[in-house]
């Protein structure tokens, strides 16, 4: 009897820890999709106010097409409140626009449909203009977008290593996942990816992190933004969210590693989001649960080249 209970007694304090680190998780977790309040706009247009347009506000200045600045007389400046005004307007306009949805000003079903779903950190625009590039040859119908400044890598070799604040135990593979997405891109250029070990230095950190993270773009939880990625420069970074539901094979409501790898080298090797009407390209900014899309479209690969003069 009493060694019966002397050997439950580690169980018991492992399952009321259990339990306490569960609710302290659950507790500090808000409720839902961080995307989920545009769905309670629907159908808002230029007209007075309405509750909870701040946050549109802040959605469409954390993707770039909203910048209220810091002009503006004391009750001119509606960056904070639910005032629905003519630069919200012209920035849902440009949204749609970009996301080629009908340039209508309001929020319709397919605009707040297409702004609901999770998508990748690097902002579309950058001080509400579209900063894209202006090599397009009409004949080709690419939709594919360099970086403003087109920052280039000057080297052919690159090094990566992985160094996390979170462990995710469903990315325990990260590391063939990674290599896997970075042939795709090795494929179709000049470029060579290398693991190198955490203590050497290397071009690329690749990382899982949670929140703020201490690069001043802090993720938001399950859903909404996935991941972000740096251009090419020294100390590039590319994090995922840790709080997705990650898999390497993914069902109904989970997020494909490889497929967001794929997209976010993309942005480390200099190209942005692509405006492709038919959003089929690795570099658009929505990226879908549930599927795995990791197979690079031609856009994509004459962005790159284009990008280097790699010969198409
Ligand atoms: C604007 O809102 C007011 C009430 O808030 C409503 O009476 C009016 O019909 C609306 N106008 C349009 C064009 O929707
Ligand atoms: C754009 O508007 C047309 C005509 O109203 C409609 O048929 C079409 O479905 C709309 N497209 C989108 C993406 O909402
Ligand atoms: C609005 O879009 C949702 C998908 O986001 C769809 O299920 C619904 O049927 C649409 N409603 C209308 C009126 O088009
Ligand atoms: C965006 O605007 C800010 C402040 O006006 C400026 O510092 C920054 O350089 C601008 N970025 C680009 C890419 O134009
Ligand atoms: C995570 O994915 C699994 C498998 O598809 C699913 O059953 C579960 O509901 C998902 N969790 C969340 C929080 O979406
Ligand atoms: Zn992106
Ligand atoms: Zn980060």
């Amino acid at each position: 009897m009493s060694t019966m209970t002397a050997r439950s007694f580690p169980i018991f304090v492992a399952i009321l820890l259990l339990v306490a680190m569960q609710s302290r998780t659950i507790q500090s977790k808000p409720s839902g999709d961080p995307f989920g309040f545009v769905k309670h706009l629907e159908g808002c247009h230029k007209n007075g106010s309405v509750k909870g347009l701040h946050e549109l506000k802040r959605y469409l200045e954390k993707f770039g097409y909203l910048n209220y600045g810091h002009q503006g007389k004391k009750g001119h400046n509606h960056a904070n409140d639910d005032e629905f005004d003519d630069l919200l307007e012209s920035a849902i306009k440009a949204y749609q626009q970009n996301h080629h949805l009908n340039v209508t000003g309001s929020l319709d079903n397919s605009t707040v449909h297409e702004m609901m779903q999770p998508r990748c950190g690097v902002p579309d625009v950058v001080n509400g203009t579209k900063h894209y590039h202006t090599h397009k040859s009409i004949h080709t119908l690419a939709h594919y977008n360099f970086i403003p400044g087109n920052p280039r890598w000057a080297k052919r070799q690159l090094t990566y290593k992985f160094r996390s604040s979170v462990q995710v135990p469903a990315a325990q593979n990260i590391r063939s996942i990674c290599a896997k997405a970075f042939q795709r891109w090795a494929q179709v250029t000049e470029f060579t990816f290398q693991e190198v070990s955490v203590s050497s230095p290397a071009d690329i950190v690749i990382g899982f992190h949670r929140r703020d993270h201490n690069d001043g773009k802090a993720f938001d939880g399950p859903q909404g933004v996935l991941a972000h990625a740096t251009p090419p420069a020294s100390n590039a970074m590319f994090h995922f969210d840790a709080d997705e539901n990650w898999s390497e094979n993914p069902g109904p409501n989970q997020m494909d590693l490889e497929s967001v790898a794929v997209h976010e080298i993309g942005h480390l090797l200099g190209l942005d989001h692509n405006d492709d009407p038919n959003a089929d390209a690795i570099m658009s900014s929505g990226i879908p649960s549930g599927i795995a899309k990791r197979d690079l479209r031609a856009d994509d690969i004459q962005g790159v080249r284009a990008l280097y003069g790699f010969a198409n």
